[in-house]
C-alpha cells in the first residue's frame, strides 16, 4: 500500500522516528498526517496534525481513534527502552513490566482500537516497529528485547489474522537509529530518514517485512544457519 493519498496515524511522533514518518507520509503525498503524541502542546510541523495518545491509556487511546476514523495506515512506533546489567539484574522483573506496559500491550491496544476503522476501508495497513533485537543477543538491553518480541510474535499472528481482511501488516525491523533513544550508546546509527524510507517503500511494494540496516539484512540471513546470529552474532554486530 502505498502512503501517497493514505490517512496515517502514527504513535510517539513528537520526535525520532515517529516524527520521520510523519514528516515523510507528508512528504510523499499523503492526504492526512495524525502524529499521535503524550503532550501535544507547542507542536507546530507543517501538514501534520497533532493528536493527544498515551499507549498505556485505553481512555487517550479511544478518544484518539474517534478523531482519527478516517485513518487507513496506522503506525505503532511509541516504544521505549531501558539499560540493565543483564538478564540476572535485581531489576530485571520491574524494568520488564515497564517495557512491556508500551513496546508490547501499547501496540495491541492501539491496534484492536483501530481495528474496525481499517477494516472499514478498501485498503489499510498496519507498520509495526519492532528492532533487530528479536535476533540479537545484547543482555543490556534484555527486558526492551523481551518486549519487541512479543511485538514481532503478536505481528506475526495479526498479519495471518488480517490477511484475507484485506489489511496489509508490515514489520520494521532495525538495529540502532540515531534518536534520543540511542544518546549515550556509542556505536554507529542508521538515519530516522533512511529507516522510513526504506519503510515507506516496502510498504508500497506489499510486503510483509522490511530489514531497514545493512546489519539487519545479514543478521536475518544468519537465521537457517547452524549458528545463527541470535547464539553467537555474526562480526560487526
Ligand atoms: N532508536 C533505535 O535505535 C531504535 C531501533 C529499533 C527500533 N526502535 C523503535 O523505534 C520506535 C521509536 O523510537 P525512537 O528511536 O524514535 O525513540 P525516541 O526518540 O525516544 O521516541 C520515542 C517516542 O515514543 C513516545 N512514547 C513513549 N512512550 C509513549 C506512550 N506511553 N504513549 C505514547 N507515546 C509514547 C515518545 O513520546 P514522549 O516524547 O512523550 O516521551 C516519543 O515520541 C520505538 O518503538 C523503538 O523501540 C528504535
Amino acid at each position: 500500500m502505498d502512503v501517497k493519498n493514505a490517512t496515517v496515524f502514527i504513535t510517539g511522533a513528537n520526535r525520532g522516528l515517529g516524527l520521520a514518518f510523519a514528516r515523510e507520509a507528508h512528504r510523499r503525498g499523503a492526504v492526512k498526517v495524525y502524529a499521535g503524541m503524550r503532550n501535544t502542546s507547542g507542536f507546530k510541523e507543517p501538514g501534520v496534525v497533532p493528536v493527544r495518545i498515551d499507549v498505556t491509556d485505553r481512555t487517550s487511546i479511544a478518544a484518539a481513534a474517534e478523531l482519527a476514523a478516517d485513518t487507513t495506515v496506522l503506525i505503532n512506533n511509541a516504544g521505549i527502552a531501558a539499560l540493565i546489567d543483564g538478564p540476572l539484574a535485581a531489576d530485571v522483573e520491574a524494568q520488564s513490566a515497564r517495557l512491556f506496559e508500551t513496546n508490547y500491550y501499547g501496540v495491541i491496544r492501539v491496534t484492536q482500537a483501530f481495528e474496525q476503522i481499517l477494516l472499514a476501508k478498501p485498503h489499510a495497513a498496519i507498520i509495526n516497529v519492532l528492532s533487530d533485537i528479536v535476533w540479537l543477543p545484547r543482555p543490556y538491553l534484555t527486558p526492551y528485547a523481551a518486549s519487541k518480541t512479543a511485538a514481532w510474535s503478536y505481528t506475526n499472528q495479526l498479519r495471518y489474522h488480517l490477511r484475507e481482511r484485506g489489511v496489509q501488516v508490515l514489520g520494521l525491523h532495525v538495529g540502532f537509529v540515531d534518536t534520543d533513544l540511542t544518546k549515550g550508546i556509542d556505536v554507529p546509527k542508521a538515519n530516522p530518514d533512511d529507516v522510513v524510507r526504506h519503510t515507506y517503500d516496502a510498504l508500497a511494494a506489499g510486503k510483509s517485512e522490511v530489514m531497514a540496516d545493512k546489519g539487519t539484512t545479514m543478521l536475518k540471513s544468519t537465521l537457517a544457519a547452524e549458528v545463527p546470529g541470535y547464539i553467537t552474532p555474526p562480526p560487526g554486530l
